[in-house]
């Protein structure tokens, strides 16, 4: 039996996967995104405790497409299928799939034809978020419809016996009305999940591995960056194994006001690890100058970290093991499973592992997404401030600076930032909205400063709100605060002397100005 109660998510490519694993576990239930192609074996040994298939753009008649072995069907397991997992489920078991008349796409009305079951507690009728070409037209022998609506009469299917279900439209996206109630239901009152996800169990559980996996004398190195995941890792190890874990924190000089003097007071006094910050400021800069390429800055700023991390590694003697921030994102993204480990491709510690000759990592927080790595180091005693950090790009505020980097520049950044996420903060609108921060363009425009003519930089602030990052809308902050942050810019911030409103979707825009 799997440690845990787990729920087995394969996949079959569907744009939703992530999704689902998240609304799982956000039911305090732990959830493993798998390949579809998952052995039935396999999945006996991890024990489930229910198994869902996901969607995917494939066509179940199609000779090419991916059918699971049916005997997964028969391990006495609950199974609930979505979309093309359900379509699968009848293709397998002796029902029929045919194009729809007319596709389905979007916020559909869906009528329940019952209220129990999966269906428990539901209204007759609620709006769900349909995406098909194809659907079930036969339920397989033992099934019967649960739901329909105008154009898919068998809209959700039932063999409550065997404990097997489908959907045709997606519980896991917010525009289905009462999405989270019906795999609520799937969890706990069919698959009988007590809700044992925690985080605190969770760091528990993680301290006892590390301290297994490190043994009584093993020594870890960290790259500390001072973005969120490798300060949770870094919080985490350091409650396994204490001052045998050292960080190694590469201060470019490109982080945000406040944010170095903050990693090393927190990596000193409250999680006093073995702690060697590298201040290559000057390196850096005397290496940007005259760049104004973006690619270019990003090549310098990767290749100098390495370097000035390599030179401080070489002065600690020979350690057991590297330990990175990879989060459960990185690893599905990079098409491995749960099984293999995966070094992320972040920029600073890309292949670091390999050239420093380390053959052992230590990644503890593989199998979290970002919000529960959130909620690890609020539970470890990370500041909240730390924790709550915004996204950060790797080049840090070398991209938010077009055209040549300089002290001076940056300088205005972080002011200009620093000014721009105090208002936020007092307007209560810090967690509002996804990410914010300001950038100097390359524009110089002329003003008038007292008597004085003159010619200085313009700020852009950007702010978005976005699910996912790839795609996001710019953020209608009050006139009021606008008001207040441009005021204080100008007038706070030496030689800014203009501020503009970057009022830009992506796409076409990207967050980053670059
Ligand atoms: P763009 O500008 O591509 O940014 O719309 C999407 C998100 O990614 C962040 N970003 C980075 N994050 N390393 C990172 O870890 C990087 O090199 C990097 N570049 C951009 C950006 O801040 C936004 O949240």
């Amino acid at each position: 039996m799997a440690e845990r109660q787990t729920i087995i998510i394969l996949d079959f490519g569907g744009q939703y996967t992530q999704l689902i694993a998240r609304r799982v576990r956000e039911n305090h239930v732990y959830s493993e995104v798998a390949p579809w192609n998952l052995s039935v074996e396999e999945i006996r040994r991890r024990g489930p405790a229910g198994i869902i298939l996901s969607g995917g753009p494939s066509s179940v008649n199609d000779p090419d497409a991916p059918h699971i072995d049916p005997a997964v069907y028969a391990l006495g397991v609950p199974v609930l299928g979505i979309c093309y997992g359900m379509q699968l489920t009848a293709h397998l078991l002796g029902g029929q799939v045919e194009k729809a008349k007319e596709r389905e796409y979007g916020r559909v009305t869906v009528r329940m034809r019952e209220q129990s079951g999966l269906m428990n507690g539901m209204q007759a009728a609620s709006a769900c978020w349909m995406s098909h070409t194809w659907q079930v037209s036969a339920c397989p022998p033992g099934f019967h419809p649960t739901a329909s609506t105008g154009n898919c009469p068998i809209a959700a299917m039932a063999d409550e016996e065997k404990r097997i279900y489908g959907v045709q439209f997606h519980p896991e996206v917010t525009h289905t009305d009462e999405g989270k109630l019906l795999l609520r239901n799937f969890l706990y009152e069919i698959c009988g999940c007590t809700g044992d996800w925690t985080m605190d169990a969770f760091a528990e559980t993680a301290i006892r591995q590390i301290q297994k996996e490190v043994g009584e004398t093993g020594t870890v190195l960290l790259a500390l960056s001072g973005g969120v995941d490798s300060s949770v890792a870094a919080a985490l190890i350091y409650r396994a194994i204490g001052k045998r874990l050292t960080c190694v924190f590469v201060d470019h000089g490109l982080l945000r006001k406040g944010e170095s003097g903050q990693v090393c007071h927190v990596f000193s006094h409250l999680f006093p690890v073995r702690f060697i910050r590298a201040d290559a400021a000057d390196q850096f800069f005397a290496d940007l100058k005259g760049v104004t390429e973006p690619e270019e800055k990003r090549r310098i700023i990767g290749r100098d970290f390495i370097q000035v991390f390599r030179k401080e590694a070489s002065k600690l003697g020979k350690m057991d093991y590297f330990a990175q921030g990879t989060i459960y994102p990185d690893v599905i993204e990079s098409g491995q499973g749960t099984n293999a480990a995966v070094i992320k491709s972040h920029h600073n510690v890309g292949g670091l592992p390999k050239e420093l000759g380390f053959t052992e990592l230590i990644e503890p927080l593989r199998m979290l997404f970002k919000d529960e790595v959130r909620s690890l180091g609020e539970a470890l005693g990370l500041p909240r401030e730390l924790v709550w950090r915004q996204p950060f790009p790797g080049p840090g505020l070398a991209i938010r600076v077009i055209g040549e980097v300089t002290p001076e520049k940056v300088r205005i950044v972080q002011e200009s930032d620093a000014i721009f996420r105090e208002e936020m903060a007092k307007a209560g609108l810090e967690q509002k909205v996804s990410q914010y921060f300001t950038v100097l363009t390359g524009v110089h425009s002329v003003g008038v400063m007292g008597d004085e003519r003159t010619y200085d930089y313009t700020v852009a602030l950007r702010a978005v709100t976005t699910d996912d990052f790839m795609t996001a809308d710019w953020a209608r902050l009050p006139y009021g605060l606008i008001a207040t942050v441009s005021a204080r810019i100008v007038n706070e911030v030496p030689r800014a002397s203009r501020v503009v409103l970057d009022v830009t979707t992506k796409p076409p825009a990207s967050i980053e100005w670059e």
